[in-house]
């Protein structure tokens, strides 16, 4: 089969031949139809995480995707030959397995849900990692009617997600946007109110609009000494999630702010309740560009370049 791979430690990953995978006694085998990336998908090709990772090698590199059941093993009760599905392999060490293969083999890290018809296999595959960290940051806020939810990172493959979930429990979102398309595509996904983050001072101009603060905040870009202003842009007694690492738990919980340090899993119930959604026309995957498999360095190159919702791969 043709894959992303990295072959040894020191060397970047590269579209090769490998043998197909034969199907693990307890796992699921899958005819890779589209999958997307994320960003550890290019810290991965670029052998970044090999001194941070356990990594067997040949490393297929890439964690969500979609496609067709060609082989079940023992203990996948609710799973058939045929059955067209979306999922992701959990990077639990050691890195093996990665969907950026026509071929996927997986047991113990494979998260599993079916594809609604109606939902197309580029839509699912850009599902898995960034919808579920959308949910479970979103979920860490719990905003309700009336909250004002500010979203750095909003244009993103996460942020698309997270705009849409917040608004629809009746949020008011604060979306970061460049003006033009990044801006018209978050209102179009709920947003009331957009900052351009390239032409303003974020916070400066959330004090400004907001001066008693906002109730919530999710952080998808910040880190380091860069997270504490915005932080600070949520009352004493709000909520924050980051999926940065950034929040000092402790710290806020001081002046009475919960945060959450968020780590996106995915799990075949919120892969379910994700998709259903699309189906019923109650969530869009926005989707910036595909790319064949071919042009796969391409597709990284592009994600890092900049993202204005998900970047798929067709396989
Ligand atoms: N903890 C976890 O489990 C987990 C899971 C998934 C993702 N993540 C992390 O979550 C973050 C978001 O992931 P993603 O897949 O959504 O990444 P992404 O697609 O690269 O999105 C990041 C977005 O932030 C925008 N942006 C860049 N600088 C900004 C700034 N100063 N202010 C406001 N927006 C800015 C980018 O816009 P431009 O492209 O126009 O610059 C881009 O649209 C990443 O850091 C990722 O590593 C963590």
């Amino acid at each position: 089969m043709k894959a992303f791979a990295l072959l040894a430690p020191d060397s970047h990953a590269a579209l090769v031949d490998l043998p197909d995978p034969a199907l693990a006694s307890d796992g699921v085998r899958i005819r890779v139809a589209a999958a997307s990336i994320n960003g550890f998908d290019v810290f991965e090709a670029t052998a970044n995480l090999v001194r941070m990772m356990e990594h067997r090698f040949p490393t297929v590199v890439g964690r969500d995707f979609s496609g067709v059941v060609d082989a079940v093993g023992e203990g996948w009760e609710d799973v058939e030959v045929g059955d067209e599905v979306f999922g992701f392999i959990s990077s639990q060490p050691p890195l093996e397995v990665g969907t950026f293969a026509e071929i996927v083999s997986e047991g113990p890290r494979l998260v599993l849900a079916g594809k609604p018809p109606a939902v197309s296999f580029i839509e699912a595959a850009a599902i898995p990692l960034a919808g579920s960290t959308a949910l479970d940051s979103v979920d860490a806020v719990h905003p309700g009617p009336g909250d004002s939810v500010l979203i750095v990172g909003a244009t993103g493959g996460v942020g698309v997600f997270a705009v849409q979930l917040a608004a629809q429990r009746g949020a008011t979102v604060i979306a970061t946007a460049k003006t033009g398309d990044e801006e018209a595509l978050v209102r179009s996904l709920g947003a009331t109110d957009t900052v351009d983050y390239a032409n303003a001072d974020l916070v400066a101009t959330i004090r400004e609009r907001y001066p008693n603060g906002v109730d919530a905040l999710i952080d998808f870009v910040n880190r380091g000494d860069a997270f504490g202003p915005v932080a600070d842009l949520v009352h004493d007694g709000g909520r924050i999630a980051t999926t940065l690492g950034a929040a000092d738990v402790d710290a806020l919980a001081a002046r009475g702010v919960k945060a959450t340090n968020v780590g996106g899993s995915p799990t075949h119930d919120k892969l379910a309740m994700l998709a259903e959604a699309v189906e019923a026309g109650t969530l869009t995957v926005p989707i910036q560009q595909t790319f064949a498999f071919d042009e796969v360095e391409d597709a990284l190159a592009a994600f890092t370049a900049g993202t204005l919702g998900k970047i798929v791969l067709v396989i």
